[in-house]
């Protein structure tokens, strides 16, 4: 998290005084990946990293907002219909009006913010965002939504103010993690279980592959509606209830594209349960068996991956990693890899030379911390 003397000294020189702390983190993903937003399964965990605010209501109508991390500033009025046309100030916006539209009444606010969630790095510094100002302003005007209410309100921001149509894994993630812990969302009953993460002799860690290709835009939305084609057609709500006979009944009248966003989806919803009933016997190498079959099909089905995440893959495939795959929505950004201990110096140091020497880009290897959700400091 960013130091908190940064977040004090630019609130002094933006406004003065202190306002009240509130971070939210960034969240990996174990398994469960596209399956949010088809009803299924996720496995997420919080990090240690995020974005952290300073915040102060200010008695009128206006919200300021400095971005320390990119030395920007923002105004918009309460009130306003449109918001600002910067993506990034955007979260902030939809946040206000989302939370406004539930009846809290959100005032005038002073606010300056950063983080340490690389952007673009399929590691949600969105939903950090958005979840770290639905958690503090709740607070900071009186509201009473509970920790999944905020994530619903990031998300419609998400959906509303961005024009991403994601699923909740992100913002159920920021707002419910808590150190040490995984969690298992069931997307279709909001039903979630903890699962102590401790698995002794291996490790997580992640490599940015440090291409970005954003999210916003259609890449991603046109997944949504392929599965939501596909469901409607099969007569289920969303594709968690449409069985593999189904879907195989359904072929010969899907597109191919379609049919296998679908079959990637199915597959992934198994794995996820595979992946839980394998951490009850602390059998790792049917996790990594697991990842590795969920970054063929994101890449070969799904087709969200990109070279340099099929070659980070590959390398830890060949270097003898148990498991590995894209993390988060892909086109760019992290795979998330578990490592055996003794193996994961030596796996590191190769992959940066590799990559290097093929792409002419520096990856970076970022190790995996599991740490608490939204709070007030
Ligand atoms: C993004 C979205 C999530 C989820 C993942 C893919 O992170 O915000 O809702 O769909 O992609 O699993």
């Amino acid at each position: 998290m960013i130091d908190i003397k940064i977040l004090q000294e630019a609130f002094r020189s933006h406004y003065s005084g202190e306002g009240a702390l509130f971070s939210a983190p960034g969240r990996i993903n174990l398994i469960g990946e596209h399956t949010d937003y088809n009803g299924g399964f996720v496995f997420p965990g919080a990090i240690d990293r995020g974005i952290t605010a300073m915040i102060r209501p200010n008695a009128t109508g206006k919200v300021n907002l400095y971005a320390v991390d990119l030395h920007q500033t923002c105004s918009f009025d309460i009130n306003d219909a449109e918001g600002p046309s910067s993506t990034h100030f955007r979260y902030v916006y939809g946040v206000v009006r989302e939370l406004t539209a539930t009846g809290i009444e959100v005032k005038g606010f002073d606010a300056v913010y950063g983080g340490d969630v690389p952007l673009g790095a399929g590691m949600s510094s969105s939903a950090a965002l958005e979840c770290c100002f639905a958690f503090a302003l709740n607070v900071l005007f009186g509201g009473q939504l509970d920790r999944m209410a905020l994530a619903r309100i990031g998300q419609a921001t998400e959906h509303k103010y961005v024009g991403v149509k994601c699923g909740i894994m992100d913002q159920f993630a920021s707002m419910h993690g808590q150190e040490g812990k995984l969690m298992r969302l069931d997307c279709r009953s909001g039903e979630y279980r903890y699962f102590p993460w401790h698995p002794d002799g291996y490790r997580l860690v992640l490599v940015n592959s440090c291409v970005k290709h954003e999210l916003v835009g259609s890449p991603y939305n046109d997944r949504r509606a392929s599965c939501e084609r596909v469901a409607q057609m099969a007569g289920v709500e969303t594709l968690r209830d449409c069985t593999w006979e189904k879907l195989e009944a359904l072929k010969p009248l899907l597109n191919d594209e379609d049919y296998r966003r679908a079959r990637y989806v199915l597959g992934e919803v198994d794995r996820v349960m595979a992946v839980s009933n394998a951490l009850e016997r602390d059998d790792y190498e049917t996790v990594g068996q697991q990842m590795y079959l969920t970054h063929d099909g994101l890449s070969r089905d799904y087709e969200v991956s990109c070279p340099e995440l099929d070659f980070l893959v590959d390398e830890a495939r060949r270097l003898g990693v148990t498991g590995a795959r894209i993390m988060g929505g892909g086109f760019g950004g992290c795979t998330i890899n578990l490592v055996k201990d003794n193996l994961c110096d030596h796996f590191l140091k190769e992959v940066q030379q590799t990559y290097r020497t093929k792409f002419s880009i520096d990856c970076k290897p970022i190790p995996v911390v599991i740490g608490d959700g939204a709070k007030q400091h």
